[in-house]
Order: C-alpha cells, then structure tokens, then sequence
C-alpha cells in the first residue's frame, strides 16, 4: 500500500508492552522514525491501522497522522501462536499519513 504513496517510508510492527504502555514511548518511537525519514529527506511517512483500533488512530491523529485517502484494505501476515504453529493473521486497515516538510510541521505542531 506504501507504493501507492510515493516517497513514503512505511512504519510498522509498532509494539511496547502493556506494563510500560501510556508512557510516551510510542510518541517517541514515532518521533524517532519521523527524524530518520526526515534526515533522508522523505518528504512524508505513514502507516496502516486497523479499522477496529480506534485508541491507537487516536494516539496517530494527535501527532499528525491523516488518512491518506486509500480507503480500507486487507493487510495478511503469519504469526506464530503459542504452539509455534505459523497461523495467518488478517486485518481491516487505512493507511495514515503525515507530511515531513517544514512547513506543515509547524502547522501540526
Ligand atoms: C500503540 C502503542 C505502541 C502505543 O504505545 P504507548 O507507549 O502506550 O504510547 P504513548 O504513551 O506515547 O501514547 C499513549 C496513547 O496510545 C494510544 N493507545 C492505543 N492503544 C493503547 C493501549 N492498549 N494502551 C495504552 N495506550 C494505547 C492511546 O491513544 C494513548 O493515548 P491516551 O492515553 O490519551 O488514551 C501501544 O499501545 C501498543 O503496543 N499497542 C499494541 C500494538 C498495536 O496496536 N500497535 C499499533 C499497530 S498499528
């Protein structure tokens, strides 16, 4: 989905675990990724969130995140569950948005 987006790193697999979550980490997870897109002179970055996670679009709309305009799609991938047996995970997604340039920086600030 990120291709249809062009110049547009893509982040993924964000994860901090549940004793150390409302900590500002993620906040400063994706800061961290933003500086690094920024650095290599991306203009923007996204990232796909399921349609059912509404606390963690919300926590992405905060810093500036906006959905792209794709709408929905399915995004598959294969976990392990606690057997070790590979299982396919499927989820319904948008992909969000946000622009690196100076100027809308300041402006979502
Ligand atoms: C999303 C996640 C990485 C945020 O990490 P974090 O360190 O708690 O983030 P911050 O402390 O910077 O921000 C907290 C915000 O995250 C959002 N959030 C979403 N799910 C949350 C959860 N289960 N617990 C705590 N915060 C959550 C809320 O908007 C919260 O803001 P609020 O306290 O005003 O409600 C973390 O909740 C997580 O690992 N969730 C499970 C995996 C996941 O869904 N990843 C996103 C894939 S797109």
């Amino acid at each position: 989905m990120a291709s249809r987006v062009t110049d547009c790193p893509c982040m993924e697999d964000l994860l901090v675990s549940p004793t150390w979550r409302r900590q500002g980490i993620g906040t400063r997870l994706i800061a961290v990724a933003e500086s690094h897109a920024q650095l290599r002179h991306f203009p923007r970055i996204g990232l796909a969130v399921a349609l059912d996670n509404p606390d963690v679009r919300r926590l992405y709309e905060r810093l500036g995140y906006q959905d792209a305009g794709l709408g929905p799609f399915v995004s598959q991938w294969e976990e392990a569950d606690r057997t070790g047996r590979r299982v396919l995970i499927e989820e319904t997604v948008i992909f969000l948005v946000k622009s690196l340039e100076p100027e809308d920086c300041a402006q979502a600030d």
